[in-house]
């Protein structure tokens, strides 16, 4: 049975992003042909400074969403990382595996250290050690595939560089990971600024789509989308940026290609209202089932609690071979 694995980090709301780049493939392939595990990261939301009431909350909503989204607790684990103690465990024997130099390099802890640095003054030492603990998250499970949207694929191959180092160090205790990533949107860009991603934790959220966001909210900020000079709707990722944005946007939302939509419309207006239409229609369903689990709490926390009880089972004997193959002895 092939193992997937892939997680979402609860350090702000939901985004189109997120969804186009990964959930919405959890929810129609992933599940279906694997045994696919899925978690909110919590542990990944302390890197960064945080409110400790807020990251509480959104990793509820967090859940909330990924259920109403369609992830099927009959068909995949969901859970929470912080409820199964097997992550923290094995990302410190990450810890010894990886190198400073290998943390150093990674493109999101070059993007978020200066912004710490700016916003707090100093960096918390878990941004830079960030990739062990998801290498862990990932290798702890047997897995095979990660789906991830672009920003972390770079992650995942630091995950397969570290199983295969620590296989052939101490010998095979982990299954090496591969990313796969959708064949468009897997890097959705902000609205307001189409040579950057659509991030959640953004502090600028006019180009931010939120999966919750009331449907005015959303039309209006795609409507307001920043487009390119020039007239004609062409598919050039570095001439037109904002245009391909929204053509990617919306082929992914229809299960088009961005290149032939491209030819369907004459008019910049035309386009963001097709895909405004297009992404209110795909949250719909979603916002609707979201207001149905959030009055129904206790099926949320029984599902997570069941969700974390199989992944401890699932995690436990991997982490504790790989605690014995490192040179630790084990408990009599
Ligand atoms: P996070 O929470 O930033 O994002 C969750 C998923 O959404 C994808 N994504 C995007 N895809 C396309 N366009 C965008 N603008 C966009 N923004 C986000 C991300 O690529 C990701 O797949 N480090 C991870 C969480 C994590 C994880 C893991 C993932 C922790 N451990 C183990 C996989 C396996 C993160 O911060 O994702």
């Amino acid at each position: 049975q092939r193992r997937i694995f892939s997680g979402v980090k609860p350090t702000g709301h939901l985004t189109l992003g997120n969804y186009l780049g990964a959930v919405r493939r959890w929810v129609q392939e992933d599940q279906h042909r694997a045994d696919a595990l899925f978690c909110v990261v919590d542990l990944h939301a302390l890197t960064v400074e945080h409110d400790p009431a807020r990251v509480r909350r959104l990793t509820r909503q967090a859940a909330t969403l990924l259920l109403a989204s369609g992830l099927d607790p009959e068909r995949c684990t969901l859970f929470v990382q912080s409820h199964v103690d097997e992550h923290a465990r094995l990302s410190y024997l990450m810890e010894c595996t990886a190198t400073d130099g290998e943390m150093r390099r990674m493109i999101q802890y070059k993007e978020k250290a200066p912004r710490e640095q700016a916003r707090g003054g100093s960096v918390r030492l878990s941004l830079l050690t960030y990739p062990a603990l998801m290498a862990a998250d990932i290798l702890a499970y047997g897995t095979h595939e990660v789906p991830v949207g672009d920003d972390q694929v770079q992650h995942v191959e630091l995950a397969r560089d570290l199983a295969q180092r620590f296989n052939q160090r101490y010998g095979p205790v982990f299954t090496v990971p591969r990313a796969t990533r959708p064949q468009v949107s897997a890097r959705v860009m902000d609205l307001q600024d189409p040579t950057s991603k659509m991030g959640k934790s953004h502090a600028e959220t006019a180009g931010i789509v939120y999966l919750l966001d009331e449907p005015d909210v959303v039309r209006k900020k795609i409507m307001r989308a920043v487009t390119d000079s020039g007239t004609e709707v062409r598919y050039d990722r570095t001439e037109q940026p904002g245009v391909t944005n929204l053509l990617e946007v919306l082929a992914s939302c229809t299960d088009g290609k961005p290149e032939t939509l491209a030819g369907e419309f004459t008019s910049y207006g035309a386009l963001k209202q097709a895909t405004a239409e297009a992404v209110l229609e795909l949250l719909r369903p979603i916002r609707a089932r979201h207001a149905e689990l959030c009055a129904d709490p206790s099926y949320v926390d029984g599902v997570l609690r069941a969700g974390a009880e199989r992944a401890r089972g699932l995690a436990r004997p991997r982490v504790d071979e790989a605690y014995a193959a490192i040179g630790l002895l084990p408990p009599a």
